[in-house]
């Protein structure tokens, strides 16, 4: 009987009868630690490659154009007759270029940017032309989040912070993953950590460290010096690390590999200070260089771990979005993610409120303005029954829009980025919008957040002035 079952060859499963000689014959020699070297050269050629592409004779990346109609659908709410009679009417203002005699006209984010001001100043008061932003109040962090990787949070801040800039914010990303894929998309060009956040960090520590120099030689002990690396960051400024991207009201503070050295160095500082309040070291740092107010919303992408870097960026966060797939293995581990937030804060505040009550000082107490998990990558054939159990148990916390999964994500090369840098004419127009559809809606979710913790703010500046 076993042996007829053999005979079958063709409708066995594949990993049945594999001869040992024929994989041998298959098998190259072993692999030493300069084989990595060969694979990652090969990586970084490959990389060129698919970088050369789409990018100007200066290797920079460029933003799409926008048209007409995606204009007055999208981000300027006139009608598309009136939009032309105002342009006519407006020489001055930006008109636009068209592909072939009496073709649609095409604009950049820049011209749009111009229109749209125009359209506040000028337009109807009752639309909303600009985005709400209360005045005198810091711009709002959001860092996005969870240790699962793989989840979407590099698409997901991505999407938010096009979504934010199209809608007229000006946007600052933070990339604290040193796999620096929120640099890629939008372009970054980063040399070694001295061009990430890692300097305003080190200048954190450092200024910290000159503090309680005064305080040793006020005792009569030696100050501690700093080193030549710390030395040099207290020279440096947010604005020596920010730069800009092919998106006209996006900027970037960029990653590389090197920033995951501070893993390991901030650390070593806390040891050597146990005083150092590192968990404030990037909001400090934005704050005293001015970066909330140049700003109105400030997205941070997180590596998919809880280190020293996350820390920094989950403490500076006013909101925490914490993306993850509506699988059973992504709930259990956001799950679990917020238990090491729990137990990570926690600890952060109890260390602190023991020196506090001791010296009769205010203590330490963590809060965010809103915290969100969302869906994503959602398949509502497939996954419906586990996202209603995951909304029945989350409640609140869980954000009611479920981001689709879409084919368009992920499939664009280095020089498109997601749904809102792609030209829609390159798809089919229902997959466009369907895609374009869900993240819109993402955004919609995440504004109404926004807009809800800053006039929560406003009115609470309005009545401590009253
Ligand atoms: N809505 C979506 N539809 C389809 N694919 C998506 C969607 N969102 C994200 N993806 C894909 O899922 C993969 C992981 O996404 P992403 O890089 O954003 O996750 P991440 O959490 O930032 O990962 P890491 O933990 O490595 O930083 C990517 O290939 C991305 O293109
Ligand atoms: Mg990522």
């Amino acid at each position: 009987m076993a042996r007829d079952i053999h005979k079958a060859g063709s409708s066995l499963p594949p990993y049945f009868s594999i001869d040992p000689d024929a994989a041998l014959a298959e098998l190259d020699a072993p692999t030493g630690t300069a084989g990595f070297a060969g694979i990652a050269a090969a990586c970084a050629a490959g990389r060129t490659d698919l970088a050369s592409r789409g990018m100007n004779e200066e290797g920079k990346k460029e933003l799409r154009l926008f048209s007409t109609w995606e204009i007055t659908r999208y981000l300027i709410p006139v009608a598309q007759a009136h939009f032309r009679r105002v342009l006519k009417a407006n020489p001055d203002l930006p008109q636009g270029r068209s592909e072939t005699e009496g073709g649609a006209k095409w604009f950049t984010l820049e011209e749009v940017l111009r229109l749209r001001a125009f359209f506040a100043a000028q337009g109807s008061k009752a639309k909303d032309y600009q985005p709400y932003r209360p005045e005198g109040l810091p711009a709002k962090m959001v860092a996005v989040a969870n240790f699962k990787g793989g989840v979407g949070k590099t698409s997901t801040a991505a999407h938010l912070a096009m979504s934010a800039a199209l809608d007229g914010y000006k946007v600052l990303v933070i990339d604290l993953d040193s796999q620096g894929s929120m640099t890629s998309i939008f372009g970054g060009k980063v040399d070694d950590e001295w061009q990430t956040a890692f300097p305003l960090l080190a200048r954190h520590y450092g200024e910290h460290l000159r503090l309680e120099n005064q305080r040793r030689l006020d005792r009569g002990d030696a100050p501690q010096p700093l080193d030549e690396a710390l030395d040099a960051a207290m020279e440096m400024t947010a604005q020596d690390v920010i730069q800009n991207t092919h998106w006209p009201n996006i900027d970037l503070i960029g990653a590389q590999l090197n920033l995951y050295w501070a893993e390991f160095q901030i650390p070593v500082w806390r040891m050597a200070a146990r005083s150092w309040k590192l968990w404030d070291a990037l909001t400090e740092r934005l704050e005293a260089d001015g970066v909330l107010d140049q700003y109105d919303v400030i997205f941070i992408d997180t590596p998919p771990a809880l280190g020293y870097l996350t820390i920094n960026g989950l403490s500076a966060a006013d909101i925490l979005l914490v993306p993850m797939g509506a699988s059973f293995l992504e709930f259990d581990s956001t799950g679990r993610f917020f238990d090491m937030l729990h137990s990570t804060f926690a600890s952060i505040e109890e260390g602190e409120n023991l020196a506090a009550r001791a010296l009769g000082r205010p203590g330490l107490a963590f809060e965010w303005d809103a915290v969100r998990t969302v869906i994503t990558r959602y398949d509502g054939a497939q996954q419906g029954e586990l996202a209603a159990l995951m909304q029945a148990y989350m409640g609140r916390v869980l954000s009611p829009h479920k981001q689709d999964f879409t084919a368009l994500i992920g499939q664009a090369g280095e020089q498109v980025s997601g749904i809102y840098e792609a030209d829609y004419r390159d798809f089919n127009r229902e997959t466009y919008a369907r895609g374009r559809e869900t993240f819109d809606e993402t955004y919609a979710a995440f504004k109404k957040l926004l807009i809800g913790v800053w006039r929560r703010e406003a009115l609470q500046e309005q009545r401590a002035a009253e």
